[in-house]
């Protein structure tokens, strides 16, 4: 059987080429396993896993738990707004209180960069990261690539854009080590102040214009502007971002050429995208998210099967 090259799920950074195939083939199955009229398979019932949300999701929350049991396995969900973390409990003693009673795997989501991979140094649980502040959101970007894959093919070669907050954005930086690994052509449009550093070691381009880049672009992924994690004004006002970097039904008809049109949610319509947009032929969103569930699916397939636990193929 192929393995994956890592056992936890900390970011794309830590994947090579043949983990992602290995990613893709196995979601396809998977896909086609929940478009059966019975979507459930027992292949993880001997395994108990732990939803750790240390921020806000709807998204990742329930495509995780979905895909948990569509695959037979034992789900506790955890919420901190509604736990000890409130009485001052830190996240390891909180993750290994949940550790004893038996829990194989944590998917975690946490404001803290960094916070799966400190978690995976102090407990012996496998940890998927499900978005840990500014840093990666590996399942995201999985499923943005894959959605893509399945519209347009391989990704070698193809030109991907990505507009938005890319400064604040995990769900960036996990895409551009994607990108990069599955050998695509890249650029970012946005206002400046929100280029990250030494952005260009990742391959990327800027293209402030961004009539340019949808022209050059056969795919966009739109990211939301993240007010929440904005310690200073980045543009004056949203009114001016949309014009400029927003997309809209007269951007998208002069460039002439039918490209899909991504967005990972949630959605600030009007800001960075208009609703017409967003429901558009070109649009895949709600394909991304039912592509999530097949790709979180495979990724907690092919983390148990390197675990000492039994799995049911
Ligand atoms: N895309 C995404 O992570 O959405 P949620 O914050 O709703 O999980």
């Amino acid at each position: 059987m192929r393995k994956l090259s890592v056992d936890h799920l900390h970011g794309i950074k830590f994947l090579n080429k043949a983990d992602i195939d290995l990613i893709f083939d196995t979601a396809l199955n998977f896909k086609e396993v929940i478009n059966r009229p019975i979507k459930k398979v027992p292949t993880l019932r001997d395994i108990t896993i732990a939803n750790l949300f240390f921020e806000n999701s709807t998204r990742t929350k329930i495509s995780f738990e979905l895909a948990q049991k569509r695959l037979g396995a034992d789900v506790i969900n955890f919420s901190s707004s509604s736990s000890s973390v409130k009485k001052g409990e830190s996240l390891i003693d909180t993750v290994n209180n949940i550790l004893a009673m038996k829990v194989d795997m944590i998917v975690l989501r946490h404001p803290n960069p960094g916070s799966s991979i400190l978690l995976s140094k102090h407990t012996e649980s496998c940890i998927i990261n499900a978005g840990d502040g500014t840093h990666e959101h590996p399942t995201q970007a999985l499923l943005d690539s894959f959605s893509i894959f399945e519209k347009i093919g391989d990704l070698k070669g193809k030109n991907i854009l990505i507009v938005g907050d890319i400064l604040h954005s995990r769900v960036a930086l996990s895409n551009l080590y994607l990108l990069n690994l599955l050998g695509a052509n890249i650029k970012i449009s946005c206002p400046l102040s929100l280029v990250p550093k030494d952005i260009e070691k990742l391959n990327v381009s800027v293209e402030p214009d961004i009539h340019k880049a949808l022209r050059w672009c056969d795919a966009v992924n739109v990211l939301r502007v993240q007010r929440e994690r904005m310690i200073k004004s980045y543009f004056p006002d949203n009114r001016e971002y949309s014009m400029l970097f927003g997309l809209d039904e007269n951007k998208i008809s002069s460039i002439k050429k039918d490209i899909l049109i991504l967005h990972p949610g949630p959605v600030n319509r009007g800001v960075e995208i208009t609703s017409g947009l967003v429901e558009s032929n070109n649009s895949i969103i709600l394909e991304q998210v039912e592509n999530g569930v097949a790709i979180r699916m495979a990724i907690m397939y092919l983390l148990a099967s390197k675990l000492n636990v039994s799995i049911n193929e």
